[in-house]
């Protein structure tokens, strides 16, 4: 008798050992399938966490926190939607393929909602307008340079900047595009000299030149940059979502308020 108990409960406690692996391994594997956008209540972002006002590190020593109005922005919208927000730090020429393939299910890193893009990602209506410069270093004379041998400009790789460099340099023999992962880099090979000039997006130019005092010099381009806004996989159901958001973002003056803290007034929107 004794020993039919003992076998029922060494079977019992064998079956049911045997069910908690199978409910684990099912439920792990199901994670692993699930795309980005069907984790419920999690909204993951992608960025580039290099573009300061929008996305960048504060200080070098406090790296995992990344600030800036389009973590802001989207940390309001998630929470207006009662989603909790994870964002993701990878380059910027990455976030269009991540997006593609459900790896994030959003991205805001100052996108420029290009003809281009829209053929590939779908976007929020603009949320910011800003325009191209080129940054060198202090009084160089690179903009009025009549031979360009030698010399070299550098923007981020798969930018609209690149796009525009490739453009505006075809006027200019000599003069080589170097492309680069992240603008931090960028802005170290200019301070370095190995480059000459780099081409960036307006407010992250003059974001370099108020943390560089006396290094850098701006010079406004003939390029109307576009108009930014949040990228999100072809078809995807947060379009509508995240529009109903901004709107509402707009309508309480919070859009604005935000655009004063980080670009100083409301006057590119
Ligand atoms: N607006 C430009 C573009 O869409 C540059 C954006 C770069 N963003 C960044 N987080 N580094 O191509």
């Amino acid at each position: 008798m004794e020993k039919m108990m003992t076998l029922k409960t060494f079977l019992f406690t064998y079956l049911f050992r045997m069910m908690c692996a199978c409910l684990v391994l099912l439920n792990s594997g199901c994670d692993e399938k699930q795309s980005a956008s069907n984790r419920r209540n999690i909204l993951i972002m992608g960025t580039s966490g290099d573009l300061p006002p929008f996305e960048f590190y504060k200080t070098a020593e406090n790296k995992n926190q990344m600030v800036g109005f389009d973590i802001e922005l989207a940390e309001r919208i998630s929470q207006y939607l009662g989603r909790e927000l994870q964002v993701k730090d990878i380059d910027f020429s990455a976030i269009i393929p991540a997006l593609q393939a459900g790896r994030i299910d959003f991205a805001m890193a100052g996108i420029t909602a290009s003809k281009e893009r829209k053929k590939t990602v779908d976007f929020s209506p603009v949320y910011y307008v800003t325009a191209n410069v080129l940054l060198t270093i202090e009084k160089s004379d690179f903009y009025k340079m009549k031979d360009f041998k030698g010399k070299k400009i550098a923007v981020q790789l798969g930018s609209t900047q690149e796009q525009f460099a490739r453009f505006w340099t075809s006027q200019k023999p000599g003069l080589e595009i170097i492309a680069l992962n992240r603008i931090g880099d960028i802005v170290q090979e200019l301070k370095a000299k190995r480059i000459d000039g780099a081409i960036l997006e307006e407010s992250t130019a003059y974001a370099y030149v108020r943390n560089n005092p006396n290094t850098f010099d701006i010079t406004q381009l003939e390029s109307h940059q576009g108009g930014m806004a949040i990228a999100f996989p072809k078809n995807s159901p947060l379009v509508k979502e995240f529009e109903r958001a901004l709107q509402h973002l707009r309508d309480i003056g919070y859009v604005d308020k935000l655009v004063e803290k980080w670009f100083g007034a409301p006057d590119r929107l």
